[in-house]
């Protein structure tokens, strides 16, 4: 037992366990180097147990000394533990990890149209003005279309619009013959035969934006037989063209996300509206094409005016009592020129191609708090 308590046997042990715990590569092989230590029969446990047969100064001494390899060879496990711990982390780190940048699977392929993204732009626009929604059919009275908008049956006015007629012309039918019940229905020209049905249904005051299609028989480069427009109707009894002004330049500075774009009204004629004007904003024409803001062009996107007092009356409303504004404006075109789309005819191509360049990601839904896109 003396022996056994020399320095160098203590010195080949202290070697022995921390060599055995440096090799030990599970906290399981660490568990075992421990229990063979410092466990109830560990080869230090033991010596310990031999300390009661020596006496006075020797057991004194072999006591500190088995005292300080007792705490070495613990703190060396200890501190073995902890770099096992940290590597099993590590390697749980590695497996798991997510790359954050990998498109969802599988990935989202579908494209908002341009024209669905205008219109919902449009309509977060005039909704947060106060303007609601409101529809009507695309197929239409010659009365709605034209006659109530105080466009009557001989006026020049009609031959512009280039009138898909469905019947064989006002109270006739398609054979040619007087029809009283069916009179002359046609796909109407504009958005504004909504302005008559929503007059004719809803009491003033009224505030309503009008997205649909519409049809003229045209087809070139800048006009298709189908496109759409957005119409919008302002009825209460002290609306002034002020109001127009103010709402349709708010209009503009939103829609196309340039606080000063210079807008321009210009003087013009509607059969439907007195004053009329037509809504030019400011541009530069550059090498990729169009840049909208204060530049040495003006671009029409719109026609307005003040209702005119006859077409109130032909919706029953009083006119010495109230009185409003108008205006329309053509979807595709404002889309093209915000979103650079220079040929309006491959908006009704269904080029799965163009619409994976020039549609939008379905998820990011246009607000003016979240952003209008585009
Ligand atoms: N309806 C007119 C058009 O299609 C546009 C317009 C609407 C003009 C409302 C004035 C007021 O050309």
């Amino acid at each position: 037992a003396l022996r056994s308590m020399g320095t160098n046997d203590l010195d080949a042990l202290r070697k022995e366990i921390i060599d055995a715990a440096a090799a030990a590569q599970s906290p399981r092989d660490l568990d075992g180097v421990r229990v063979g230590a410092l466990g109830k029969k560990g080869t230090i446990t033991e010596r310990m147990k031999g300390l009661g047969k020596l006496d006075g100064e020797a057991r004194k001494a072999a006591g500190q000394a088995l005292n300080a390899l007792k705490n070495e060879v613990a703190g060396a496990i200890e501190a073995r533990k902890a770099a096992l711990e940290d590597a099993e982390i590590d390697a749980r780190l590695a497996t798991e990890s997510i790359d954050v940048s990998l498109p969802i699977r599988p990935q989202a392929q579908g494209r908002i149209h341009p024209i669905s993204q205008a219109h919902d732009e449009v309509v977060s626009i005039f909704g947060e003005m106060g303007f609601s929604v409101a529809e009507g059919p695309d197929i239409e009275t010659d009365w709605h279309n034209f006659t109530a908008l105080n466009i009557p049956p001989e006026h020049p006015a009609r031959q512009m619009h280039d009138t898909f007629y469905l019947a064989a012309g006002e109270g006739r039918n398609s054979g040619g013959e007087e029809d009283k019940d069916r009179p002359g229905v046609l796909l109407r020209t504009h958005t504004s035969p909504v302005q008559i049905r929503t007059m004719q249904s809803v009491e003033p005051p009224i505030r309503i934006l009008v997205p649909g299609r519409t049809y003229r028989c045209d087809s070139d480069m800048t006009h298709t037989p189908m496109f759409h427009q957005f119409e919008g109707l302002v009825i209460d009894r002290k609306t002034h063209m002020g109001h127009l002004k103010g709402c349709l330049i708010e209009f503009c500075r939103a829609y196309f996300e340039v606080d000063d774009v210079p807008v321009r009204f210009r003087p013009s004629h509607f059969p439907f509206t007195e004053p009329s004007a037509e809504v030019d904003i400011g541009c530069t024409h550059t090498r990729d094409g169009i840049k909208i803001g204060a530049g040495d062009d003006w671009l029409e996107i719109l026609g307005c005016g003040m209702v005119h007092p006859k077409v109130l009356a032909n919706c029953g409303i009083d006119p010495e009592e109230f009185q409003g504004f108008a205006f329309g404006m053509g979807a595709e075109r404002i889309a093209m020129l915000k979103y650079g789309i220079p040929d309006l005819r491959t908006f009704f191509e269904a080029d799965l191609r163009w619409l994976r360049h020039y549609g939008f990601v379905p998820l990011e839904i246009p607000s003016l708090t979240g952003g209008l896109g585009g």
